[in-house]
């Protein structure tokens, strides 16, 4: 039976001001632990109120990925994003949305010192925020700091293979998984990071047989990104997959033409402006 909510339509009647309507209806992280194996999870990436009012009635879950440190801060990579950033965009897609769970990104530099400087951090994140869960990258390494977390009331997910925030020891963004050894050290990270109770985890860039292992073998749903169809859910960077960007990974379909519609919208408005036909009689004020 269909775990997913009753609670589709999106109240498009909802003010700028005050976006979330009441009551609010969110899927809940042991509802979304529930469907290991079940129907795939949807999820993508949100990072500001008026996006996540759009993808919140059809995704299970919100990624506030700190993938906006490209995608809004124009930064080289992820490295530099900041608890100030995580936690206001993190904000702000809470109040665009009311059935996602909102799951944020904990920066680089923020989890990986210990588990204390782990809860600190992401406690002030769901705090700050309203969001159900963080997110940390990383293996085994950090199994006991899901563990300390899970164990205090912060539900955890995990993210394994091409880690971004370890660009600098990667030396890129390649695939994971090519040789053996890596392989199988990518699967144990994944065992270790479940069986320290997260409650789901994102595998990234990974050759397909390594995240069908992985999938097979742990107990929470697994979503896949640069990874296989077999994961229990998807997520991708929205702006990718809406065609914002002309350069993406391989990994990523574009499902529309974000990029060449504001292109168009934008240049039909400078040419209005120009020749002054904007604005026309619809938009300008009559005297009463
Ligand atoms: O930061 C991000 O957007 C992510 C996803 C790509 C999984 O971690």
């Amino acid at each position: 039976m269909s775990t997913r909510p009753q609670t589709l339509t999106f109240d498009t009647s909802t003010s700028r001001a005050n976006p979330t309507p009441s009551p609010m209806k969110r899927l809940t992280v042991p509802r979304i632990r529930q469907r290991k194996g079940g129907e795939p999870l949807v999820m993508l990436t949100a990072y500001t109120v008026r996006m996540a009012q759009l993808l919140d009635p059809h995704c299970d879950m919100l990624l506030v990925g700190d993938s906006l440190g490209q995608v809004i801060y124009g930064l080289p990579h992820t490295v530099a994003v900041t608890m100030e950033m995580m936690a206001a965009h993190g904000a702000a897609v809470v109040r665009g949305s009311y059935h996602a769970a909102v799951i944020v990104d904990m920066p680089f530099g923020s989890y990986e010192a210990s588990p204390e400087q782990a809860f600190v951090n992401a406690s002030r994140l769901l705090k700050e925020t309203g969001a159900a869960a963080v997110k940390i990258e990383g293996g085994r390494v950090l199994a006991p700091t899901v563990e300390f977390l899970t164990s205090r009331g912060i539900p955890v997910m995990a993210h394994v293979g091409l880690t971004p925030q370890a660009v600098n020891i990667l030396g890129g963004y390649g695939v994971r998984g090519k040789s053996p050894e890596e392989a199988k050290s990518i699967v144990e990270d994944a065992v270790a990071m479940s069986d320290a109770g997260a409650f789901s985890m994102v595998i990234e860039g990974v050759l397909e047989p390594i995240a069908i292992e992985i999938t097979n073998k742990i107990d929470c749903p697994t979503i896949g990104i640069g990874a296989s169809a077999q994961c229990d859910g998807q997520v991708l960077v929205t702006e990718d997959m809406l065609g914002l960007f002309d350069r993406v990974p391989k990994f990523v379909k574009k499902f529309g033409n974000m990029g060449m519609s504001v292109e168009e919208a934008v240049r039909e408005y400078a040419s209005g402006v120009r020749d002054r036909s904007f604005p026309g009689p619809d938009q300008l004020y009559e005297p009463v």
